[in-house]
Parts: structure tokens; sequence; C-alpha cells
């Protein structure tokens, strides 16, 4: 029969029990690493929503003018995006409009091309000014003009061309701080180079056209309670995270005041207006951006018509039954 040698099992009552106060007690307990739920640890409980992300706006004018000189400096081969991406000056965030919202404005000059290449996120294009652009989405080509919403979903190839000979900007919208906090960013160029394009498409679900987005808004009625004016939804089954709307609305018109647990971002197509976000007041104009962190208050003021692209997450806390909304 084998000896066994009997080890004491370690006495963490009496380990524990040293601790005459709370305050010794977290310290013996911190070796455990877990977070005790007393006293003020980092839960923060709150009836309501609350985000530290700032309202911020990013003023067209102003970055138009940085990537021209960007444009003199730097070709876009060089720089592979002439890109200004955005920064909400939240203490702590590096990069992104919103918590979960990326968006940027990229310079493009006639003759440049972005090779074919692919990424996890989702990501968009509203054209401020441009004119004989064409993206090729998944080998569809397809033009890319001023007042288009052009779409390219996570995974999907992309790439583009600019045949003009006027310099073009639009805005970029993605959800890459979504993406970057669940740690699954990818970024992939084509093997290639450039994709071959398959078919030069008028109509596809990739494309939202000026033209179509008037026909729709000249369709659309006001929403009956005044929150949003004459709205639409642009459809994007392949990017279920951001949802998209363009709103129209009239000088002179204000709308009621909403709330919403979404991350909302605000890009101005055309007119010009005052928005007050949790009572704090933005004058805008054209290409302006400016974005709505989680359950602020969202009223717009309307001096000349306008036409307004939003982007946001709702789409994704519905599918989590996070939604929340509020109008007063
Ligand atoms: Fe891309």
């Amino acid at each position: 029969m084998a000896d066994f040698v009997e080890v004491d099992a370690p006495d963490y009552a009496a380990h524990f029990a040293r601790a005459k106060t709370l305050d010794e007690l977290q310290r013996l307990i911190e070796p455990l690493n877990v977070v005790t739920g007393w006293g003020h640890g980092p839960h923060t409980r709150s009836a309501e929503p609350h985000s530290p992300y700032l309202t911020y706006v990013w003023r067209y004018k102003e970055c138009r003018a940085a990537l021209e000189a960007a444009s003199k400096l730097i070709s876009s081969e060089q720089a592979g995006r002439r890109i200004l991406n955005f920064r909400n000056p939240t203490p702590g965030n590096t990069l992104g409009a919103a918590r979960t919202l990326l968006h940027a404005y990229q310079l493009v000059l006639p003759g440049e091309t972005a090779p074919s290449h692919r990424h996890t996120a989702h990501a968009l294009r509203v054209i401020l000014d441009g004119r004989r652009m064409y993206s090729v989405v998944n080998g569809e080509k397809t033009l890319m003009e001023t007042g288009d919403v052009v779409l390219t979903p996570g995974g999907m190839w992309h790439s583009h061309i600019h045949d003009g000979d006027q310099t073009a900007c639009w805005i970029d919208g993605l959800d890459v701080p979504l993406v970057s906090a669940l740690q699954i960013p990818t970024w992939e160029p084509h093997p290639n180079r450039y994709e071959e394009v398959k078919a030069v498409v008028e109509d596809t679900p990739m494309r939202f056209s000026h033209a179509t987005i008037q026909r729709r808004l000249d369709q659309a009625s006001r929403d009956p309670e005044g929150y949003f004016g004459k709205r639409i939804r642009l459809e994007a089954p392949g990017m279920p995270t951001l949802g998209l709307t363009v709103a129209r609305l009239e000088a002179g018109q204000k709308t009621r005041r909403w709330r919403t647990n979404a991350n909302t971002s605000f890009c101005i197509m055309g007119g010009r207006g005052v928005s007050f976000i949790d009572g704090e007041k933005i004058e805008w104009s054209f290409g302006d951006i400016f974005v709505a962190p989680t359950w602020r208050w969202i009223e717009h003021h309307i001096d000349e018509d306008a036409q307004i692209f939003s982007m946001s997450d709702e789409p994704l806390l519905r599918w989590a039954q996070y939604y929340m909304f509020q109008g007063e």
C-alpha cells in the first residue's frame, strides 16, 4: 500500500478573516482578479443611457481646404487614401466620429484610382462633389456622382476610378469603431490589384443615385409626428449594423425634439440650418457633418431647404432589442 502524505488544504477562511476592514479585505481580494460589487467600482448604474462622447461638428470648408493642401504634398498612391478620418474629441478616443461610427472626408484628383480591396467593416460614400467617377463593387462598375450614396458592404471587393476632370470629394461612412471594439478588423488587397469588371450597371442595390433619392423624396410624405420631415430609408441589407436615411426639410421648418440611444450622425447634402443637440447649438451648411451620441435631444431648425443624410447604429440596437426612442 502506497504511503500518502497528507497536505493541508489552504485555509481560505482564515486568510480572508485576517482583514479587519473592507479596505484590508480589498487588498487581499486583488490577486483574485475580481472586481468588488460594493463601493465605487467601475459599474455605473443609471436609469437612462449615457455616453461620455461629445456632440461635435466637422466643417466641410475647413477640411476640404486641408485636403486640397494635402493634394499638393502627397499623391493618393503615396497616401493610400487622401482622407481625413474623424476623431471625436472625447478624452481617450483615438478614432471615430461616435462610439460606433466613423466618418471621413476623401479628396480624389482626376485620374486617381483606388485599387480593389475588401475589409470587415461595412462602408459607404456620400458624394459631395464629383463627376465621372466610377465605383466597382463585386465586379459591377457603376457611376458615382454628386448626390449619390454608394454602398460597399463588408467582405465585398471594391475600388474606384476618377475619369472626370475636376477634383472630387466625398464623405466616407463606416462601422470601423464597432469592428475594432469586437477585435475583428481585416483588410485585404485584391490579388490582381484591380478586380475584373464583369458588368457595367446603371441600377444596382449598391448605388442610390441622386435622381433616385430625389424621386423617392418627392413621393415621401412628412412624418406625421414632426420629428424627421420627409424621410426615406436607404435599404442596405448587406450592412445590417448601419441605418441609413435621407431627410428633406423645408426652409422655416422646425422639427420636434427626439432622442434615441442609437449613435447618430448627420451629413448635410444641401441647405443651411441650425440643430440643437441637448441644447448645444450647431450651425451647419453644405458638406458639414455632426454627431449626436446616444440619448441626446435632437432638433433641427431649417433656414434654407435642406437634405440631410443620416447614419446610425439603430438596426444593430433593434436586432439586439436594445433600441430606445423618445419624442417630445
Ligand atoms: Fe474600402
